[in-house]
């Protein structure tokens, strides 16, 4: 019997979850057009059905963060490295319907054939982290290197979680792409290569690696604001610098803090903190392990029978641990709810009508990036997929 406790819900939570409206506040709430009715008590054999219908003509992947409701018509389920690799192995799939974000179904389509078709069941479902670093800001952040003398010193590194843009302008710049599976060793190729990294667009990956597993000093780093001149640094702090963060975020994984890890200690003494890397440095450094979704289900796989675990990520992969391992005492590190609103958008309704409508001969939400992004995003691709 699981001992998890689901976290309060608050009214926002519930809106995630489509439950209550407020169409001002939480855009596409109502479900448009032709989308079946949540209610309607068939969507699950409607999906079967047309999985069986496209056999294996559709390859269905799936982000852990997914809702049990999507994820459970996955053929493969994974962090953003491993679906990166799965869509790059699936050159026979003519349809890969990507339950994940937008920036992944575009790493998807940039690592596929050009005659297979990646559909994002939901557009909506974007990224607030990769919409923090635009493609023209990072043009400028460049040109501030240009002009303080280091941009032929610098290594540009986007993580995973960025548009196709960025991670052309990386590749444009023989730079590299990482995810929270490989952003050390991501960070030493690039260390080879050059003095300094300039890291978009997750600060915190970028601080928590180089100071956890390069020895880096915090002072090493510094943070690039896009909005403001010069990235508010002045032309020694850029000279200075080890490596250059931009100043972006995980809305998710930003709402734990040191309170929660220390709150969970005092309520659990056993309890080992397990948190992923895009949390602050705080919450990293007071945590037990960090590590990315794949680590963290390895790490509750491998943990002994009753150990207790408070983990750090989104709620809908702590809950399916949670789930999967009763005779470990799995707990969620924050006390509210914490979903990925844009993950959860991708529901059973969604995934049916993309499924029907494939069935139907239509290519619903299909995701292609151009030919010259596609080139340049791929070049910095395919070096994180041949690091050793
Ligand atoms: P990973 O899949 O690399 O663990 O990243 C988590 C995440 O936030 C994906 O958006
Ligand atoms: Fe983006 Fe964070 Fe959601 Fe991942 S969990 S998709 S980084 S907002």
């Amino acid at each position: 019997m699981s001992t998890f406790v689901e976290p309060g819900s608050t009214a926002t939570a519930l809106l995630l979850l489509g439950r209550g409206t407020d169409p001002d506040s939480e855009k596409g709430v109502d479900c448009p057009g032709a989308l079946p009715p949540a209610s309607d008590p068939n969507l699950v054999e409607r999906a079967w059905a047309a999985k069986k219908a496209l056999g294996d003509r559709l390859f269905i992947l799936g982000h852990h963060y997914q809702r049990d409701e999507v994820i459970q018509f996955a053929d493969v389920t994974g962090d953003s490295f491993k679906l990166a690799q799965q869509a790059a192995a699936r050159p026979e799939a003519e349809y890969i319907v990507f339950c994940g974000v937008h920036f992944m179904a575009e790493s998807a389509d940039i690592l596929t054939g050009p005659d297979q078709q990646v559909i994002l069941p939901d557009m909506a479902a974007g990224c607030s982290m990769a919409d923090m670093a635009a493609a023209q800001q990072v043009e400028d952040c460049w040109d501030a290197l240009v002009d303080a003398g280091i941009a032929d010193s610098v290594v540009p590194m986007t993580y995973m979680n960025s548009s196709a843009d960025i991670k052309a302008f990386v590749g444009r710049r023989d730079g590299v792409v990482c995810t929270s599976s490989n952003a050390e060793r991501a960070l030493r190729w690039a260390y080879e290569r050059g003095e300094k990294v300039l890291f978009l667009p997750d600060q915190h990956l970028g601080r928590n690696t180089v100071v956890r597993e390069l020895g880096f000093d915090l002072d090493d780093c510094v943070v690039y604001n896009p909005h403001k001149p010069n990235g508010g640094l002045t032309t020694e702090q850029l000279r200075q610098a080890r490596i250059i963060l931009w100043r972006g975020h995980c809305s998710v994984h930003g709402r734990f803090t040191l309170d929660s890890v220390n709150d969970v200690r005092e309520r659990v003494p056993d309890v080992n903190v397990l948190v992923h890397p895009e949390c602050t440095h705080e919450v990293v450094a007071a945590a037990d392990r960090v590590g990315s979704t794949e680590y963290i289900i390895t790490a509750i796989e491998e943990a002994e029978p009753g150990s207790a675990w408070a983990i750090g990520t989104e709620l809908n992969l702590v809950r399916r641990l949670a789930n999967q391992h009763p005779d470990k005492r799995i707990m969620f590190l924050d006390k509210a709810v914490c979903y990925c609103s844009t993950m959860n958008r991708i529901d059973l309704p969604h995934l049916v009508w993309a499924l029907e409508e494939l069935v139907a001969g239509r290519v619903p939400n299909r995701i292609v990036v151009d030919e010259d992004t596609t080139v340049n995003a791929r070049h910095a691709l395919d070096r994180m997929l041949a690091l050793p």
